[in-house]
């Protein structure tokens, strides 16, 4: 999404950093307009380097593109943090004396405020009725929160915390995607079959792909319930915070077993992108093994269910079922042929495949699949960020979705 950041002067500026950055890394093109008053609080170059591209204050910059137009035209989404009482009331007033306040005229996206103030000047009747005002056209506001504030007292004016209004702003924004309507159930994270209480058998699976499979749809409308095995750290960070993202924690086999069962009852679409073993270590040991209770060289292993058959086998009416696939190929022709056969065996609607290697595919940002149809054609082929492929697997299923209705 095209997002402007809007910074007016408040010392809340200082949180507005990890805002932009929390867009950024969600993959948004973020474009930031501090007023003058704002650079006095944190300046242009941090401005610029958090939000990755250029930076300008003034109406006077760019004439010839007609800047705060096309800011304006392009926003997905304005948010306005910190919106102190002044900015406020220039937007219920739509002055336009400067780059943000000329831009919030020029533009039909959903923008949203972030107040910050003191107690005093958020309750005096001027601001209350501008926020009525600003609410009464569409305007959506954050905050502001109950806290100790910078003069040392405490109460409601403190600018809501930078996730907060990320997630409120973003579920906004994407109310009204492609996928709204749509309950989707999303598994991701490599699972991991205890030995004892210490070892376990696990997987290369970082989780990355499954978690933007997960926001991509969240940012297009859907509500997501997102079982999450093992992951790297990090992964799950933004997903976390998604107003439309039901994040559980499994770790075994088993465990996703009966959570996917339970999320796909409720759901339209099933993407099981989680790398599941296939065993489980047939006696966990209740406590850690020793070596001085002699050497264990081999280890009893059963097999695990097949998740995804399960659900191809109780799929409810009009559910598209998307399975994943890791995996090793002497050329492309061996590739997309094991998919095929593992989406046959499967039974799923799509079966998404990318090569992976002991260099390729895991812990990298980027990566390269295919999508076989139920008709054992190439659906789709996408190669790019993993949030570019998540995208692209959505398309599929749209296309899938669209095609069997
Ligand atoms: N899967 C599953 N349950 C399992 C194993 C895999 O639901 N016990 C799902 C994965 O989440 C993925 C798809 O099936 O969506 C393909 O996983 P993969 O491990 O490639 O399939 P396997 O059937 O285990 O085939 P292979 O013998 O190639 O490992």
């Amino acid at each position: 999404m095209f997002i402007v950041v809007g910074v007016t002067g408040g010392i809340a500026a200082y949180k507005t950093v990890q805002l932009v950055r929390l867009l950024v890394l969600e993959g948004h093109d973020v474009h930031v307009i501090p007023t003058e008053d704002a650079l006095r609080f944190v300046g242009l170059t941090t401005w610029e380097a958090i939000s990755r591209n250029p930076v300008t204050t003034s109406v006077h910059e760019d004439v010839s593109e007609v800047r705060h137009v096309a800011l304006g035209r392009k926003a997905d989404l304005i948010v306005v943090a910190p919106a102190t009482a002044n900015t406020l009331a220039s937007m219920a007033a739509g002055l336009a004396d400067d780059l943000l306040g000329t831009t919030l005229l020029a533009t039909s996206a959903p923008v949203v405020v972030a107040p910050a103030m003191h107690t005093e000047m958020w309750r005096h009747p001027a601001t209350v009725a501008n926020i009525q005002t600003l609410r009464s056209r569409g305007v959506h506001v954050v905050g502001p929160a109950d806290g100790p504030l910078t003069g040392g007292d405490s109460g409601p004016g403190r600018m809501s915390e930078p996730e907060e209004i990320a997630a409120s702003a973003l579920a906004l924004a994407s109310a009204e995607g492609d996928l709204a309507g749509l309950v989707v159930a999303v598994s991701t994270g490599g699972t991991r079959e205890p030995i004892d209480p210490v070892r376990y058998v696990g997987n290369r699976s970082s989780g990355r792909q499954g978690a933007e499979i997960a926001l991509a749809a969240a940012a297009r409308g859907a509500h997501v319930r997102l079982v999450a095995a093992h992951v790297d750290d990090g992964v799950l960070a933004t997903a976390s915070l998604h107003p439309r993202i039901e994040l559980s924690r499994i770790a075994t086999a088993g465990e996703l077993g009966s959570a996917m069962r339970e999320a796909a009852a409720e759901a339209d679409v099933v993407v099981m992108v989680a790398a599941v073993a296939d065993y489980r270590v047939a006696d966990v040991a209740p406590e850690k093994l020793r070596k001085e209770d002699g050497p264990l060289t081999t280890l009893q292993l059963v097999e695990n269910e097949d998740i995804l058959a399960g659900l191809v086998a109780t799929r409810r009416r009009g559910q598209t079922i998307v399975g994943f696939a890791a995996e090793t190929a002497a050329n492309e022709e061996e590739l997309l042929d094991r998919a095929r056969r593992k989406r046959r065996r499967k039974g799923v609607d799509l079966l998404v495949v990318n090569e992976v290697g002991w260099d390729k595919g895991f812990e990298a940002s980027d990566n390269h699949v295919a999508v076989i149809d139920a008709r054992d054609e190439v659906a789709a082929e996408a190669s790019g960020t993993k949030r570019e492929v998540a995208d692209a697997v959505w398309d599929a299923v749209l296309a899938a979705r669209g095609s069997s209705a």
